[in-house]
């Protein structure tokens, strides 16, 4: 989707990012991985979903934990505004439009729901959780993975990016070029998301195994991976070509919005 006149920035801004997450809320196989998951916490008490967007997940949220209070806390004006009308008739459900980094909630909060995990995994908003005014008891999901794989280009039968314009792309990491990619075999870590901290983990790779490097993202709770790029279509493959052995990423925050650096050496 495309913003296609003129629209003053902070408009601009707000309608843009609303749509940017309009297709996660398609993606019902993530809604019931989430589902899944939350089935085996435990019910009752306070809860806060922290950038509740449309209200999807609030929904699921409310049937399986049911809980005595529940905060949805959203910076986007018109998502906000969606979640007011939604759930304007129920008394447990407190709509906040607000970073959830700026929240500062009146009581204990049990749990923290999350669904900040880009296709980079910290490239969204995870970093927000290191940055609460409070402590939630238990946040979930609470961990994530980001794994890599390499493949020939001539696998994916591509018949337009040949490989001279493959090379062009080099230091980019670009997603769902390749939309129709489904042979996942991660080879291996390059990031881990678990309880708040992010580790990094040194990969080798071997460029005789191919000139694309893929990426994929991974959401786990503790033992249980919910997602990964097939089983919940929300999150796209990110491929860039293969320059070298190593690389490295570096996630800046600024102002509620994380930038990725990504470096071949
Ligand atoms: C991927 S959507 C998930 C929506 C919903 N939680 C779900 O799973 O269906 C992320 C939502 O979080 C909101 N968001 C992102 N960063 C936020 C932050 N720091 N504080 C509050 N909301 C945030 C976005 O505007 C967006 O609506």
């Amino acid at each position: 989707m495309e913003i296609l006149n003129k629209l003053p920035e902070h408009r601009y801004v707000e309608v843009d990012d609303f749509l940017a997450f309009l297709g996660v809320h398609e993606d019902e196989k993530r809604l019931a991985a989430f589902k899944k998951g939350l089935s085996g916490l435990s019910r009752g008490g306070v809860v806060v979903e922290a950038g509740a967007g449309l209200g999807e997940l609030s929904s699921v949220i409310l049937d399986v934990i049911r809980p005595r209070k529940l905060y949805l806390i959203e910076e986007n004006a018109i998502a906000c505004d969606v979640l007011m009308e939604r759930f304007s008739e129920y008394s447990n459900v407190e709509v906040v439009c607000s970073f959830i980094e700026d929240w500062e909630p009146q009581e204990e909060i049990d749990l923290l729901v999350q669904e900040f995990y880009g296709p980079l995994l910290y490239d969204e908003s995870l970093e927000a959780l290191n940055r609460l005014k409070f402590k939630p008891g238990a946040i979930f999901p609470n961990r994530g993975f980001l794994k890599y794989q390499v493949i020939p280009l001539e696998s994916l039968d591509e018949p337009t990016v040949n490989k001279r314009i493959w090379e062009k792309f080099g230091g980019v990491l670009v997603s769902d070029i390749f939309w129709y990619f489904e042979d996942y075999k991660p080879e291996g870590v390059v990031l881990e998301w678990y309880n708040g901290k992010l580790r990094h983990y040194n990969v080798e790779i071997d460029p005789l195994k191919g000139d694309v490097l893929v990426f994929a993202v991974e959401v786990w709770h503790d033992e249980n991976k919910l997602c990964d790029p097939i089983l919940c279509p929300n999150w796209p493959f990110v491929f860039t070509p293969v320059m070298g052995k190593s690389f490295e990423f570096d996630f800046v925050y600024d102002e509620g919005f994380t930038e990725v650096v990504f470096k071949w050496y």
